[in-house]
């Protein structure tokens, strides 16, 4: 029996990378079915809601998510949409694997990296305190709940996929009660997990590092505002954000996207790169128990990309997303 799942389809180029996405998800005889919803600024300004409540109701039923990305304003405006669908479901565990391919540009090889992400608190909980006109303070929220669980959640992950370390990264040096709290945490609950080796790096040095020694690292766990940017750094280190996806996992939710934004630069030409989306949608049909259809797509992938001949410009390609779209359906 198929799966119904929600969808959103997103501001910029996440309309286009969806229907793509679903296109390829059809070929690929994924057994799903959809709710669909048009979510974001356009469909604010023509029915005064950001997301339609019908499109909550779906989540609330069906709870997984297939998500483009949606625009936020910068330094005005309303709170990020992305941020508030993570708080609000309380997707704590946002996994976000960086595998690099050989047949693809990019300065190192055999890249295979994830980025275990603490999701729900950190600066990203938006509490900004006007003190006086010249000063602002944000606060930092972590607490030993939200950062147990990620913590353990690492782990885990490195324990289910076979990896063979996993690294703590934080700023303890300076903020000695937060990430002190963090960092702590995290040696406590190595302890529990002799097998798979451990340590921790502040996350400047972790940016350098991954800069020169991406092999240094495997699974890497971190508070949520380090595992949005480090996580960014992956991507470049794999051939850019068109290839990264990930998954924001709750205990009764589930929602799967792509690393980027909405990419207003190159919305509505035809251009942008479908494939972490598409990945995303792997990840998530893996995690319905849909491996089978899962690997089909990604040697569908490979296959193209090893081809190299239909590629979008991001990854130095000239075709265009619907040819790519068109070339991964006739690989299937
Ligand atoms: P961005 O990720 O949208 O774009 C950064 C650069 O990467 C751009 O040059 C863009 O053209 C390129 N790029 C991104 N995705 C691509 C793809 N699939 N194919 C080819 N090229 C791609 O970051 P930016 O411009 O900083 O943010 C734009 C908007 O997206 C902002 O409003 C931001 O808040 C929002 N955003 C939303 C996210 C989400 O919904 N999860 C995540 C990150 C940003």
């Amino acid at each position: 029996m198929n799966k119904t799942i929600t969808v959103f389809r997103g501001d910029g180029i996440g309309p286009e990378i969806t229907d793509a996405v679903l296109d390829i998800l059809t070929s690929a005889n994924a057994p799903l079915d959809y709710e669909i919803f048009d979510v974001g600024a356009k469909v604010y300004e023509d029915t005064g809601e950001f997301i339609p409540q019908a499109g909550f109701k779906s989540f609330e039923k069906n709870k997984i998510l297939l998500k483009s990305p949606i625009t936020t304003p910068i330094g005005t405006g309303f709170k990020s949409l992305n941020v508030t669908l993570r708080q609000k479901y309380d997707l704590w565990a946002n996994i976000r694997p960086a595998k690099s391919n050989p047949v693809l540009p990019c300065k190192f090889e055999n890249i295979d990296l994830v980025t275990v992400r603490e999701n729900t608190e950190d600066l990203y909980i938006g509490e900004e305190i006007l003190i006086d006109e010249d000063t602002v303070h944000a606060i930092k929220r972590i607490t030993r709940k939200a950062s147990d669980r990620i913590i353990r959640k690492a782990f885990e992950f490195a324990k289910e996929n076979n990896r063979k370390k996993v690294t703590c990264v934080h700023k303890a040096n300076i903020l000695k009660k937060s990430d002190g709290l963090f960092l702590h945490l995290f040696e406590e609950i190595a302890k529990e997990y002799p097998e798979i080796e451990s340590n921790a790096m502040i996350v400047d040095a972790t940016c350098m590092n991954l800069g020169m020694h991406p092999e240094k690292f495997d699974v890497m766990v971190m508070p949520n505002l380090y595992g949005d940017i480090v996580s960014d750094l992956t991507s470049g280190l794999i051939g850019g954000l068109g290839l990264l996806p990930s998954c924001n996992l709750g205990d009764e939710y589930a929602m799967y996207e792509a690393v980027h934004g909405s990419a207003p630069d190159i919305a509505g030409k035809n251009i942008a790169n479908p494939t972490a989306l598409l990945l995303s949608a792997c990840m998530m049909l893996e995690d319905l128990d849909q491996k089978e259809c899962a690997q089909k797509i990604r040697r569908a992938l490979d296959t193209v990309f090893e081809k190299g001949e239909v590629l979008t410009p991001d990854l130095g390609g000239e075709s265009t997303m619907s040819e790519f779209v068109k070339e991964v359906k006739k690989q299937l």
